[in-house]
């Protein structure tokens, strides 16, 4: 079966991260978002993926030169441009010439899920779309659905103001559709596939929905993007592990170094990282301490980093104490998008 990743969004809420890498190529355990997404969906059956592409493409093409990844065959689409959610898997999947059942997930969402049992309820269910759901204690800031007793989605709401919502099922990022889907999404313009199409195909009974208590992840906020990183270090994925340090980094015999993730060529002097994910090149000086941070850029001796996200142009003097922060700081316009 073949499959359409979204991974053409701009990332704003993982700037500055995203302001030099987009979010799906941003290394969780030590390999790239949508290298493990894309693993993920050859172990359950998918056997090519078309990225749709938009902002910052050439990364994707490059990470796999021989046009495969994991054993699946990659083709890529890249938009002239946004076409939000529902334009984009139109545009892909016409260029991928899409003529069957097929899978669309999200590019920045990391779950455990088996798509081809979601396949098999599409199925069974002579479903014209299904969506994977997770139960969230606060679904708000979500696509949420209200279901009948035969998974039947009567009602999918995008975002209900808080209180509101008609159930704690949200949509999880992951669809299979049939080719006649495609036909409800007019061509070249911004179309939103939670706020225009689900509701179409819901209005004539065709929307259905599979719940499953799988490890889930939305990575597209930076205290989550740092949650799949511990997620995948401490084990607790089905699949994913990784080691804390990556073998081309340097880390002092002296740094202490606890439930962190070290990328490639990092480099770490006798300064104490906990609960914090350095990026490939981000550099922490002598006696710096670096707690529940994800960092790109450079961190000088002696400075105290609490829960800050750093991008690869953000420098924390020697000395400095810095909590709670984006440096650079994403509003102030240069972000280097
Ligand atoms: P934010 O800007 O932080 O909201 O992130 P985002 O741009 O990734 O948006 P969002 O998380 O809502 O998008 C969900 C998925 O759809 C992500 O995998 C995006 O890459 C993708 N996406 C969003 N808009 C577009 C688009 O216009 N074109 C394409 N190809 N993908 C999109």
């Amino acid at each position: 079966m073949r499959a359409v990743v979204l991974v053409g969004g701009f990332g704003t809420r993982l700037r500055p991260l995203t302001s030099t890498i987009p979010k799906p190529m941003l290394p969780v355990g030590h390999l790239p978002i949508i290298e493990r997404l894309v693993t993920s969906l050859g172990r359950s059956g998918i056997t090519e993926v078309t990225l749709a592409l938009g902002f910052k493409p050439e990364p994707f093409v490059q990470a796999f030169p021989d046009g495969t990844c994991a054993g699946v065959a990659m083709r890529y689409a890249v938009e002239p441009e946004p076409l939000d959610t529902a334009g984009a898997i139109r545009f892909a999947a016409d260029a991928a010439g899409i003529d069957e059942t097929f899978v669309v997930v999200n590019g920045d969402i990391l779950t455990d899920l088996d798509v081809s049992q979601l396949v098999h309820f599409h199925r069974a269910h002579a479903a014209e779309a299904t969506i994977h759901l997770i139960a969230v204690p606060d679904p708000s800031a979500f696509g949420v659905v209200a279901l009948d007793d035969d998974g039947r989605v009567l009602r999918f709401v995008e975002k209900p103001a808080p209180g509101t919502a008609p159930s704690n099922l949200i949509n999880a990022g992951t669809y299979v559709l049939e080719p006649s889907v495609l036909q409800r999404i007019p061509t070249g313009q911004k179309v939103s596939i939670e706020r225009a199409t689900f509701p179409l195909v819901a209005g004539d009974g065709g929307l259905f929905a599979m719940a499953t208590d799988d490890y889930w992840i939305d990575t597209g906020r930076p205290e989550l993007y740092l949650q799949a990183n511990l997620d995948v270090l401490a084990a607790t994925r089905a699949h994913d592990r990784c080691q804390p340090v990556h073998e081309t980094a340097t880390v002092h015999p002296q740094a202490v170094v606890e439930r962190s993730v070290v990328g490639a060529h990092a480099q770490v002097a006798d300064a104490t990282i906990t609960g914090s994910v350095l990026l490939p090149g981000a550099v922490v000086e002598s006696g710096a301490v670096v707690t529940d941070s994800v960092l790109m850029g450079r961190v000088g001796a002696g400075a105290v980093v609490h829960n800050c996200v750093l991008g690869a142009d953000g420098v924390v003097a020697p000395g400095e104490h810095l909590r709670d922060q984006r440096r650079p700081d994403p509003n102030s316009g240069s972000t280097g998008t």
